[in-house]
């Protein structure tokens, strides 16, 4: 069928031409930030799932739904060589911007600045070559040198000058659980401060299951102040409108053989069903019905597209060592496998692939839902390492 009328997006991040089954998740943004922005008391949110069910995609919903309350939105995707501070700092920077942006100069975006300011000559950061040229550093302000101190300091001058313009501020931080630790630890600690001030900020987070468990004093902080939410894959009638609402809008019907077929190929999984849909749509006749004989035939194109991209940019850049540990795993099923089991299956001891198996972690390719397990952190990755590496 015409392939420029193709409704569906595969993609990292992608906006679904239908959201489904998320409502739950973006109710729960909506009120939180109507709360803040009445004083209230609201936890930020930490969506955790796999990779390719939707936390981007929803995470840049939560954005608009920020935005429709007229509140300010910045962003960050955390890499493995994220600089935390540079990046708060940026974060920061860019809201007090748009914070002042038509107004007058006043007091209070000159102090925020300054808070920034203080920041930077602390933290020994670049101050952005720009706004805080000038301006006077704010002494003993978030310059104590110690981490959650200072982004407290920070978050509050955020919120303070949010509260006065009669805003709110939402950071997004996408890929968090490529921050270390004790980042990770600062930021919640950082936000628990700001959460007392009773201030119109809050932080939405997503990331994999590997998102380090938070260690002591800060773990008990993250109970309180996120709702850790777990994504996964769709349910069958949600997984079915999220390939038929499209189509219907372009006046095209799935045969409920055919949804069958692409929602169990897809075991449900949002990324999946985006490139099984957009396959079936362009290899069907037509004119107006997509068959299970098309979906039939759009599979084995759907897999070859996503072996030669999602899935095949995940290991491109592992070196050897790490192919063989994720190549004895498939070896084994689709997981989680006992560390033990891996190991065996390598003909080594725990001990000796222990290095390789951290590492594909900190790679965000594997996660351990438990101590002594280890699972892969992308659906249907077994079945793709033993169709090309075995
Ligand atoms: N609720 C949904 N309904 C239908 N399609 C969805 C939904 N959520 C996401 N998608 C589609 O799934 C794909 C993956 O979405 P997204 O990039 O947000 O996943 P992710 O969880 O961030 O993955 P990764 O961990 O790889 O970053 C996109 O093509 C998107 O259009
Ligand atoms: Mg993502």
């Amino acid at each position: 069928m015409d392939q420029v009328r193709n409704p569906y997006s595969p993609g990292a991040g992608s906006p679904p031409p239908a959201l489904v089954g998320r409502d739950a998740e973006l109710e729960a943004i909506d009120i939180a930030v109507q709360r803040l922005g009445l004083g209230r008391f609201a936890r930020s949110i930490m969506l955790i799932g796999l990779r390719g069910v939707g936390k981007t995609v929803l995470l840049r919903e939560f954005a608009q739904i920020a935005k429709g309350h007229d509140w300010v939105h910045q962003h960050i995707e955390a890499t493995d060589d994220l600089r935390f501070p540079e990046a708060m700092a940026m974060l920061v920077r860019r809201a007090l911007l748009r914070l002042s942006a038509g107004q007058r100069p006043a007091d209070r975006g000159r102090r925020a600045f300054g808070v920034l300011k203080s920041f930077q000559i602390r933290w020994k950061l670049p101050d952005g070559g720009d706004v805080t040229v000038g301006l006077d550093s704010v002494p003993g302000h978030a310059d104590s040198g110690i981490l959650d101190d200072d982004l407290a300091g920070l978050f509050i001058e955020v919120g303070e000058l949010a509260r006065d313009r009669g805003v709110g501020v939402l950071f997004t931080i996408d890929e968090i659980q490529y921050l270390e630790r004790e980042h990770l630890a600062a930021l919640t600690v950082g936000l628990h401060r700001v959460s007392q001030e009773q201030l119109p900020f809050m932080v939405a987070g997503a990331g994999l299951p590997s998102l380090p468990a938070l260690a002591g004093e800060a773990k008990s902080y993250a109970e309180r102040l996120f709702t850790f939410t777990e994504l996964d894959s769709l349910e069958a009638a949600e997984a079915n409108a999220a390939l038929a609402t499209p189509a219907e809008a372009e006046g095209i019907r799935w045969h409920p053989d055919a949804l069958d077929r692409a929602v169990g190929a897809a075991e449900g999984y949002p990324y999946f069903l985006q490139e099984f849909g957009k396959q079936a749509w362009d290899l069907a006749p037509g004119p107006d019905t997509i068959s299970e004989s098309d979906v039939e035939a759009a599979i084995p194109v759907a897999i070859d597209r996503l072996d030669t991209g999602f899935f095949r940019v995940r290991i491109d850049r592992a070196p050897n060592g790490e192919r063989a540990y994720l190549i004895a795993m498939a070896s084994l099923g689709a997981g989680p496998f006992g560390s033990g089991d891996v190991a065996g299956a390598m003909g080594k001891t725990t001990t000796q692939v222990g290095p390789i198996r951290d590492a594909l972690i900190k790679r965000g390719l594997c996660y351990s839902p438990r101590y002594g397990v280890i699972a892969f952190t992308v659906p249907m990755f077994d079945e793709f390492v033993r169709r090309r590496f075995v």
